[in-house]
């Protein structure tokens, strides 16, 4: 019979791998909790509607990649391909601005699209989100994009810089739009398939449409920021200022536009070089009108997400992963030495020392391979001659020395020694 799998671009991530991942989600909610931002948990289904009416009807998220299907009842839910719809969900749900319209939260998880997997694309990939409700001013977009940049130092990603856009408002967006269209209508000739068909739909999304013949063509289109009303001119000029004050290099692309339809004025994403095509570790941006949408009060929002699993894949390749090794592997050499040792096993786990031991009748020699194996600091031998003679022998498995232990002190003695060498 042949073995099941798991699903196609649904990963394992083993030990080995999960140290990494713990290591760079401490270091994220430190950063996090630095900046003022509160852990939100959110469900991994929601209704289907929440994310057709958030990330927008005509993008590839909703079109094409989401996991949707009606359960036992025939409601229609989706296994949620992003978080930021979900949040606003929540703060409106739980009406968290009747009491402060001023939330700052962030939140961890698995998301799930149905895109075509590659090397840092997956089905089911994971995201490191932050939102910030209430604030209009372009200092919250800054203080995201300051946030990620020195959550990335920290994790030694050197090589990031974030791209930043303005995408205007719905007062100076449609100007745009129309401009946009009259621009595209003579070139119908020079676009792919998809572009002609977002012409209808969503024409900003050809400027960063990868064919080459679309990329050519939307490098004469006419650039948005042109367009700008004073009020989002203002608000990107402070943010440029600010970013350039507080000496944080960044690139003006014009060509960010994102791939949800909820964004308005700032967009941002940080690429770096070390994932090949797929270049953005994190992105996110301003969506002023998606809390109204969903029903809310007008209230502004920003925020962005990080992709777990390429940040993995980028901090691997430059940190060897330390992964934890028993500090003690108890050594015992037959039935009545295991039967003495198991308590010492469990006592010096309950007081927190990571302490191994076989449960085997195996020879000294092959319980030393295996101690080996895990890395063991330490290996306390205890067979027949050292029950009579009432000492153990602790061998430092790095210097090789051996030293005597009197068995009834085991766990004291194991204990100090432990918390004495950390
Ligand atoms: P997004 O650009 O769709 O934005 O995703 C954010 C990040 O998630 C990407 O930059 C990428 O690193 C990672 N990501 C996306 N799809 C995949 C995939 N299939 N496999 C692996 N990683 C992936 C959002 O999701 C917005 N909700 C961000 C946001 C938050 N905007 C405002 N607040």
């Amino acid at each position: 019979m042949t073995s099941i799998r798991s699903i196609k671009g649904f990963k394992d991530i083993l030990p080995g791998e999960t140290e990494l991942w713990q290591s760079i989600e401490q270091t994220a909610t430190a950063v996090l909790g630095a900046f003022g931002f509160r852990e939100i948990r959110l469900p991994i289904l929601e209704k289907t509607e929440l994310f057709a009416r958030s990330i927008g009807e005509a993008t590839d998220i909703v079109e094409k990649e989401m996991y949707t299907f009606s359960d036992r009842s025939g409601d229609l839910v989706t296994m949620r391909p992003e978080a930021t719809a979900a949040v606003v969900r929540a703060y409106l749900q739980h009406k968290v601005y009747a009491q402060d319209p001023v939330q700052k939260y962030y939140t961890i998880g698995p998301m799930f699209r149905r895109e075509r997997p590659q090397k840092g694309r997956y089905r089911q990939f994971y995201q490191i989100n932050a939102e910030i409700f209430g604030v209009a001013s372009p200092y919250a977009d800054v203080q995201l994009i300051v946030m990620l940049v020195e959550l990335l130092r920290r994790l030694g990603v050197t090589d990031a810089k974030p791209h930043v856009n303005s995408l205007g408002c719905p007062a100076c967006r449609p100007d745009y739009r129309r401009a946009l269209l009259d621009f595209l209508a003579s070139r119908e000739d020079r676009l792919c398939p998809d572009c002609l068909r977002r012409r209808e739909t969503n024409p900003l999304r050809i400027l960063d449409c990868k064919v080459p013949r679309c990329r050519e063509t939307s490098l004469e289109a006419p650039e948005l920021s042109a367009f700008l009303c004073p009020e989002c001119r203002t608000h990107f000029d402070t943010l440029q200022q600010s970013l350039d004050e507080l000496g944080i290099s960044y690139l003006i692309d014009k060509r960010l536009v994102r791939g949800l339809d909820y964004y308005s004025r700032t967009t941002f994403e940080i690429q770096t070089t070390a994932l090949g095509a797929q270049s953005a570790v994190a992105g996110g941006g301003r969506y002023d009108g998606l809390v109204k949408t969903l029903g809310g009060p007008d209230i502004p929002a920003t925020g962005f997400a990080i992709g777990f699993d390429r940040l993995a894949e980028i901090v691997a390749a430059e940190r060897q992963i330390e992964t934890a090794v028993p500090a003690v592997f108890i050594a015992a050499l037959g039935a009545s030495a295991q039967a003495r040792a198991f308590p010492w096993l469990t006592a010096l786990n309950r007081r927190g020392i990571a302490a191994e031991m076989l449960f085997e009748d195996k020879s000294l020699k092959s319980l030393m391979k295996r101690a080996g194996k895990l890395g063991a600091r330490y290996v306390l031998i205890v067979g027949e001659n050292e029950m009579t003679a009432g000492t153990g022998q602790l061998r430092n498995m790095e210097t090789h020395e051996q030293t005597p232990l009197d068995l009834d002190r085991v766990i004291e003695d194991l204990q100090q020694r432990f918390r004495e060498s950390g």
